[in-house]
């Protein structure tokens, strides 16, 4: 049974265990990696992500009243709420909430809904479970209530309501590799026109490992807008809607030296996507390896969003002789450090990255050796 049915049965039997009675859709959609391209999806700039073997699944029955029933077995709290409620809750409700509010408002007001959460995506390890818990919501829900919109349209709808309602003011990439995903691929997708392209990853003789810093990070806190706000400012000072069109000659006239090191990070960043793309489709993985390197170096110094636990992690794989390339992934401030490796040497790398870890901060790392799948599923039953 592949890992996507079994997550589909898990939310299936969990909701009728729950309610007593078979929910009427079901969606399941995965977490991402992302080879490299960090902070340019809201500076309307290039990224280059892959779906991974860890889901968030999402089982619903639209009630005939406004209540709203929301269970899980990944998150804690249930929750009995009385209609859609107007301010974040400030827990995974907020998200499915989120999703809801803003389908509501789109297509008209819905009724209430049960719904069951059965997820084997890492919660707060920058692997877009939040991303993955809105489209597998938003998949049900539409599916529930029969409403047909395209996929860029479900992701931007995601995006709004993590936007608008979780208060995070995050980009549409986590949202849009869900949905559009393709096994064995990574999606190269220009967030400014839209347009994509399926890039094709590394054959069997290369891993991807996920190393888990155990760190937490808080999103929807204040570094991540702070972050996005110190962008729009460079841009502003540039003459320009979005760092998109910045140039690294442009750089020195920002004056601010904060903005200027933010702007920076971007314009290299979106350099470094266009590159590694091009390393992929040569089918030349090595290639990603300074790439992978050099953005992480960017992240900490000139965007400021790594750790001194990322920065071990990175320095680790670096001293290894099968690591290709390493660097911090997701929003920043913990999480994972993303790894190319020779796949023959995944023990070994694990091995001393866990043992130079532990030395320093008493705790290991976690690893996920993920495998790229393809974007999200639903199913309505009757
Ligand atoms: C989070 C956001 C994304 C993106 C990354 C950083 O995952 O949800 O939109 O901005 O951070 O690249």
């Amino acid at each position: 049974m592949s890992a996507t049915h079994q997550l589909d049965e898990r939310a299936r039997s969990g909701f009728r265990q729950a309610f007593g009675y078979p929910p009427v859709a079901v969606a399941v959609a995965p977490g991402r990696m992302n080879i490299v391209g960090e902070h340019t999806d809201y500076n309307e700039g290039w990224v280059l992500p892959a779906a991974i073997d860890r889901h968030v699944a999402v089982a619903l029955r639209l009630r005939r009243d406004s209540h709203l029933a929301l269970r899980s077995d990944r998150y804690q709290t249930a929750a009995e709420l009385d209609g859609l409620p107007p301010r974040r809750q400030g827990n995974w409700t907020d998200y499915l909430v989120g999703v809801a509010r803003e389908i509501d408002k789109q297509h008209g007001v819905g009724p209430g809904f049960d719904v069951f959460v059965a997820s084997d995506l890492p919660v707060g390890s920058g692997l877009s479970s939040s991303g993955a818990l809105e489209v597998a919501s938003a998949l049900a829900m539409l599916a529930a209530r029969g409403i047909e919109i395209s996929l860029l349209e479900i992701a931007r709808l995601c995006q709004t309501a993590e936007n608008a309602f979780v208060g995070a003011r995050t980009g549409i990439m986590d949202q849009f590799t869900a949905l559009k995903a393709r096994a064995g691929n990574a999606i190269l997708l220009d967030c400014r026109s839209m347009d994509e392209e399926q890039v094709p990853l590394p054959d069997g003789r290369f891993a991807w490992l996920l190393a888990d810093s155990r760190v937490r990070h808080e999103l929807a806190g204040s570094a991540y807008n702070q972050r996005r706000a110190e962008c729009e400012a460079a841009a502003t000072a540039l003459g320009l809607t979005s760092l998109r069109d910045a140039t690294e000659a442009d750089l020195e006239r920002i004056t601010s030296p904060t903005e200027r090191k933010r702007a920076r990070h971007v314009v290299t960043e979106n350099a470094r996507v266009l590159q590694a793309a091009d390393a992929l489709r040569r089918r030349a993985p090595r290639g990603l390896g300074p790439i992978l390197y050099a953005s992480h170096e960017s992240l900490r110094l000139d965007f400021a969003v790594s750790c001194r636990e990322l920065d071990l992690l990175v320095e680790l794989a670096a001293g290894t002789p099968q690591a290709i390339g390493a660097r911090m992934m997701g929003g920043g401030f913990g999480g994972c450090v993303l790894l190319l490796l020779e796949a023959i040497g995944i023990d070994d790398v694990e091995q001393h990255l866990a043992e130079g870890y532990a030395q320093e901060f008493h705790k290991t790392p976690e690893f996920y050796r993920v495998r790229s799948v393809d974007g999200a599923m639903s199913e309505r039953t009757r």
